[in-house]
């Protein structure tokens, strides 16, 4: 019989299951545009659910429309987490979220395969609307799933084209009955694309992540006074656009002056009218400010605001400013990331331990279970694009540390 330690997993089947959901939402350039609880959701889901009923996993679906698929185990014990997303950004790749996912099930069909039953249970999740591009905030499913929001609160969001996400969740048919809030999984690990250039620089085929860095998402409104292009004296503008582009101006001004670790998007600015020869009336603009210090996170978000009341006060323009996201920095549990790294130097990889630069579900478990995640490489550090890629022989990686770290994590007593 073979050896636990020596199963591995089926590289084309991993492959055909991304290639397959890949289709669904895709768009130009190979990419995928598969936005929280649109009709392209609900058709991933639909196929995931449908691979997931193949594996003969029991699946149970929450509130706020997160799946898990279980596979019992010898044992009544709390199971062996893992997952990701399938919701994509509207310029998304065939990876991020959906590589996490799809290498869970690839686990349990080489189990399943091998004919394995592992002492824990294990299962398989995706967690609704982790991108947060259509409802913020992001990683919203798996916080709901760890009580750290209301699922009532969230169903009531409005979303970045005015619908609301409750209703939109309804129309999914994935609004689910199973209770928030109260699964506690044993031990949570997430698989995903770097969708930075660390790995790919240093030749590493693992990274062991210790942690994520905190986010912070602002929207600003500014109202100004729309009036004459050509007639308006400078001095008497009450100019919405200047000050939308001077807040993306400081945002980066922050983020340098602060340093390596420090960084500021502004990935939304919105004028109306949003015309050749009229001041703008009014801006939408939204500040994504990371560190993995929280210390000088605060000092970035102070930074900012203290900028937007003043060249608000000097160009006359009012603001209202609105918290989309706010999450701290976290650290992964150690002993789950020596395990990571020790699990990928036997498979004969080359790792990385090192922080992510964008957020998880992962790192809404992290404290309430022992977390942690494994990064493959993206080639160039591409990601939120199109061109999001990743070597197959990179996923195999990633896939093959999952399986052995899963099963470490089912005998454990
Ligand atoms: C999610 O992908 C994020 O980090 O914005
Ligand atoms: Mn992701
Ligand atoms: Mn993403």
């Amino acid at each position: 019989m073979l050896k636990s330690s020596n199963l591995r997993i089926d590289l084309d089947r991993l492959l055909n299951r991304i290639e397959t959901l890949a289709q669904i939402g895709a768009i130009d350039g190979g990419g995928v545009c598969r936005m929280a609880l649109t009709d392209e959701d609900r058709r991933g889901r639909d196929l995931v659910v449908g691979w997931m009923k193949e594996l003969h996993l029991d699946i149970s679906i929450d509130r706020i429309g997160n799946v898990i698929g279980m596979r019992a185990g010898i044992e009544p014990a709390a199971p062996v987490l893992t997952g990701s997303h399938i919701d994509t950004v509207a310029t998304g790749g065939r990876y991020d979220g959906s590589l996490g996912v799809l290498a869970g099930l690839e686990v349990i069909a080489t189990l399943n395969q091998a004919n394995l039953t592992t002492r824990k249970s294990l299962a398989v999740g995706f967690f609704t609307n982790e991108e947060g591009a259509r409802f913020a905030p992001d990683m919203m499913g798996s916080a709901v799933h760890q009580g750290v929001f209301e699922v009532e609160d969230m169903l009531r969001i409005i979303g970045i084209d005015g619908s609301t996400l409750g209703e939109e969740l309804d129309k999914t048919g994935y609004a689910g009955d199973t209770q928030t809030g109260a699964f506690r999984a044993d031990c949570f690990i997430e698989l995903h694309v770097e969708q930075g250039p660390v790995l790919q620089t240093g030749n590493y085929e693992i990274g062991a992540v210790e942690g994520v860095q905190g986010i912070s998402w602002t929207e600003y409104r500014l109202s100004g006074t729309s009036n004459h292009a050509g007639t308006t004296p400078m001095q008497l503008r009450q100019d919405a656009g200047y000050v939308a582009s001077a807040i993306s101006v400081e945002a980066r001004r922050i983020a340098k002056s602060m340093g390596a670790d420090q960084v500021a998007t502004v990935g939304v600015t919105e004028l109306s009218p949003n015309l050749i020869n009229v001041i703008a009336r009014a801006a939408l603009v939204t500040v994504d400010l990371r560190n993995t210090d929280e210390q000088k996170l605060q000092q970035a978000e102070h930074s900012m605001a203290d900028f937007v009341t003043e060249i608000c006060n000097s160009e006359a323009v009012t603001f209202e400013s609105r918290t989309l996201a706010r999450f701290e920095p976290v650290e992964f549990d150690h002993s789950m990331v020596k395990l990571v790294a020790e699990t990928a130097r036997s498979l004969d990889y080359k790792v990385r331990k090192m922080p992510s630069g964008a957020g998880h579900d992962a790192q809404m478990f992290a404290p309430n279970c022992p977390t942690a995640m494994i990064f493959v490489p993206s080639r160039d550090g591409i990601s939120h694009n199109v061109a999001e890629y990743t070597e197959p022989e990179h996923l195999r990686a990633g896939a093959d540390v999952l399986l052995q770290v899963l099963l470490a994590k089912s005998r454990e007593g």
